[in-house]
């Protein structure tokens, strides 16, 4: 028996302690943003590097960070000539709210047909544990044919904040050939998908402060500028009429599409009419001139992700706000620098903001764009495992998310991140319901396995 058939079974044998653990990591409710769930977050790093520990790693260490910390494990054994993997997770999950909409506990997972319900059951907990699991049936049976690095963070989902000074300062640590970063999902439970370029993004908050307190509408409309309505103006001068961002200087960096880049991505099996279905819009938007997925991948967009002010409660209160709040955020492409836009955006507020009110803008986190390698011996490693076990070869995309991790890497430790992964499109991340596709997960499992042992 080939020493990857000998991994294979020991995967089938375990698939439902595998669940079980995935279920039992879920069920720690680490979501990074809030304070109420600091304690939760230590557990989820505690649980992980256990993980590790079974696992026969060494050096195993939850390591402080200025916010959550990271767990790092490595085993150096397979030698000198072999090649040294990182592997990179995050163990933090988005929020739940709007908690109401959720048909299950977030935090106790349910398996209902072939998806497994809850909060970072895709994003990215079963990504981790897939990852995990695929190493453990490696060191359980054969040993591993690769020197392995573990970079388990817990900061993803607000910015990886505290990651740069963590990198830099563990550079020589963090030494490794190149990354497998399992945060990028693919295209379809048939469209195995290598992911080669990711977006950056520059997060603001802006406050409109209007009157020094709250007014009555009735007394003071009329007289005094609704800081609302100066906000929702100032949002609303940010596109043009045909969806281009105004801000100055915006897209003089943005590197052009090439002909064959256009011709790569006419070639995903991605139709207008499954964006359709996938949101529930009546209509699809952006920019005439290139396609959906070449709008996602890289073109750079600027979004409202939340707006607050005056009255939202039950029924009516006639009030003039004293303060008006939006949270924006751009998507940005190679060579859109994060800092250079905030500066485009302050020039923008500067310029358009009206005498009538004043205006604070708050710079909550960057991350730049980052395009890796399309062809490398990890990029055919994984292809060659995909093509096992989907009998296809996979499908190579640029991806709209953002990964702070990779830029990181690429930066301080000279690394590449082959970025994959086993969440779907319509696994609802970051949206109530969040689910993942249980057979997905266990060809990923199996794909995996396969990718360590083709170093072999
Ligand atoms: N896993 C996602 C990013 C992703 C999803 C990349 C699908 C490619 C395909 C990740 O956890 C995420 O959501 N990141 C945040 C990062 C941000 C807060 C800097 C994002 O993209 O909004
Ligand atoms: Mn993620």
């Amino acid at each position: 028996m080939t020493d990857a058939r000998k991994a294979l079974e020991y995967v089938r044998a375990n698939k439902d302690r595998y669940l079980d653990e995935l279920k039992e990591f879920i069920s720690i409710p680490s979501v990074s943003t809030l304070d109420e769930n600091k304690g939760d977050m230590r557990r989820a790093a505690e649980w992980v590097a256990a993980q590790l520990r079974s696992l026969g790693m060494n050096k195993v260490q939850i390591m402080p960070t200025g916010g959550h910390p990271v767990v790092y494990g490595e085993w150096m054994g397979a030698g000198k000539s072999a090649p040294t993997i990182m592997i990179y997770g995050h163990y933090d999950v988005q929020p739940v709210d709007p908690i109401e909409l959720w048909k299950s506990d977030p935090f106790n997972a349910v398996v209902k047909g072939k998806y497994l319900f809850a909060r970072g059951s895709s994003d990215m907990k079963g990504q981790v544990v897939a990852s995990l699991k695929a190493v453990e049936a490696i060191v359980r049976t054969t040993g591993s044919p690769v020197n392995i690095k573990w970079l388990v963070e817990g900061e993803e989902e607000i910015g990886s904040e505290n990651l740069e000074a963590f990198i830099k300062k563990n550079k020589k640590l963090l030494a490794c050939d190149f990354c497998l970063n399992p945060d990028a999902g693919m295209m379809g439970p048939d469209k195995p998908t290598i992911t080669t370029g990711l977006r950056g993004l520059a997060y603001f908050e802006l406050r409109v402060y209007g009157p020094d307190k709250d007014l009555h509408s009735g007394l003071f409309g009329g007289t005094v500028h609704n800081p609302a309505q100066a906000l929702i103006e100032l949002v609303a001068g940010m596109h043009d009429k045909n969806g281009k961002i105004t801000l100055p200087g915006f897209y003089d960096k943005v590197r052009k599409l090439s002909k064959k880049e256009r011709a790569d991505f006419k070639r995903l099996p991605t139709s207008n009419k499954e964006l359709l279905e996938l949101t529930g819009v009546p209509a699809l938007w952006g920019e005439p001139q290139f396609t959906p997925l070449e709008r996602v991948g890289a073109r750079p967009t600027l979004e409202v992700n939340g707006l607050y002010s005056g009255f939202t409660g039950q029924g009516s209160k006639t009030v003039l706000p004293a303060e008006a709040m939006a949270k924006i955020s751009c998507r940005l492409v190679p060579d859109q620098d994060p800092l250079e836009v905030e500066k485009q955006m302050r020039a923008y507020l500067k310029k358009n903001a009206p005498k009538t009110i004043k205006w604070e803008l708050i710079n909550l986190h960057s991350a730049g764009a980052a395009l890796v390698d399309s062809d490398s011996a990890g990029v055919r490693a994984l292809s060659k495992a995909f093509e096992t076990v989907w009998g296809k070869r996979p499908y190579f995309r640029r991806e709209g998310g953002s990964i702070g991790s990779v830029v990181l890497l690429q930066q301080y430790v000279g690394a590449d991140s082959l970025l994959t992964g086993f969440g779907l499109p319509d696994d609802n991340i970051h949206s109530p319901n969040e689910r993942m596709h249980l057979p997905t997960w266990y060809k990923g499992i199996e794909a995996f396995v396969h990718f360590f042992y083709n170093f072999q």
